[in-house]
């Protein structure tokens, strides 16, 4: 067996135990084959009934580090096991270039709020869940003369990637990942991608995941803020998943601090149905 064969097969081993000890709202194959940089990023203690991963892949320039448990053999996390945790992420994350880890504080990670305190974790912002169940919210807005919506692949990646980069930069709480994954995931069959072009120029993308109508992304380019761009893709959205009438409400995740984003879902009659905190810990 080749090196790299092993290395496949150890990892389909972990992506087994975590099918077979699930983490609501987790999507352990992702976590663990994609957006980490390998083993010393995995902390596979499946002994001790659980396998937990820093994504390291995603860090943004302020280097922090999301830390995810993606298979759990108990019904919760006992407190031990918790407090290993968070010591070994902490030994891990500088050897993986982090300076600061982002812990979601999901049900998991509830009754362990005063450890994380204890070890110097603080508010940093929310996750918002938010849904749309009625999408009347006007007619759609009028493209810029010339300006047309296509597929983001295979012709506009490289000009998807860009307005990814260009329009996150300096979001928090947004992460966004290496070109490779990028690519890697525009030619998955269920993903959407879309994308504004006008004078041969990127200047806004929706991405969105079939068929339960999740809103991944919705960017406008670096430099176009203040043309409406915002509200273009939302309607685009709109156009493209509510064609079904039996579709489901369209669902997003935005961060609380993001006044901007939120202020176009609200006028987009999106409301929000959970808030999940987010705390961080520099090291
Ligand atoms: C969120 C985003 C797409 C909005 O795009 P935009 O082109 O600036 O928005 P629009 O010009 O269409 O504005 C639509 C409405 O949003 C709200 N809005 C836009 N910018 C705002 C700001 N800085 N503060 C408060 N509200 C704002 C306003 O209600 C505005 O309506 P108005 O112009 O009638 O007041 C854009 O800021 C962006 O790409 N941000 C970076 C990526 C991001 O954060 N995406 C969302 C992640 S979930």
């Amino acid at each position: 067996m080749t090196s790299s064969s092993a290395s496949s097969a150890a990892l389909e081993t972990l992506i087994g135990f975590c099918a077979a000890h699930p983490v609501p709202d987790t999507d352990a194959p992702r976590f663990l084959g994609r957006l980490n940089t390998g083993p010393q990023a995995i902390i596979d203690w499946r002994e001790r009934g659980v396998v937990a991963v820093l994504l390291d892949s995603v860090m943004g320039g302020n280097k922090t580090v999301p830390f995810e448990i993606c298979g759990l053999a108990s019904v919760s996390l006992p407190s031990v096991l918790a407090e290993d945790l968070l010591h070994e992420l902490a030994r891990r994350a500088p050897m993986l270039g982090a300076r600061a880890n982002e812990l979601a504080f999901t049900p998991i990670w509830r009754p362990h709020k005063q450890l994380a305190q204890s070890l110097g974790y603080a508010h940093s912002y929310s996750d918002c869940d938010m849904s749309c169940r009625n999408a009347e919210w006007g007619p759609d807005a009028p493209l810029p003369q010339g300006a047309f919506w296509t597929d983001a692949a295979p012709d506009w990646i490289e000009a998807y990637i860009e307005v990814l980069t260009t329009g996150f930069a300096d979001v928090p709480g947004a992460f966004v990942p290496r070109p490779e994954e990028i690519r890697r995931y525009l030619a998955q069959s269920n993903i959407r991608a879309r994308i504004l072009i006008e004078d041969d120029r990127a200047i806004g993308l929706l991405r969105y995941t079939e068929p339960d109508n999740y809103i991944n992304a919705v960017v406008r380019a670096g430099g176009q803020s203040g043309r409406g761009i915002g509200r273009l893709i939302m309607d685009e959205a709109r156009r493209c998943l509510t064609q079904n009438g039996n579709a489901p409400p369209m669902t997003l995740t935005v961060v609380d601090t993001n006044t901007a984003a939120i202020e176009l879902y609200r006028r987009c009659n999106f409301e929000i149905d959970r808030e999940v905190t987010v705390l961080i810990r520099r090291f």
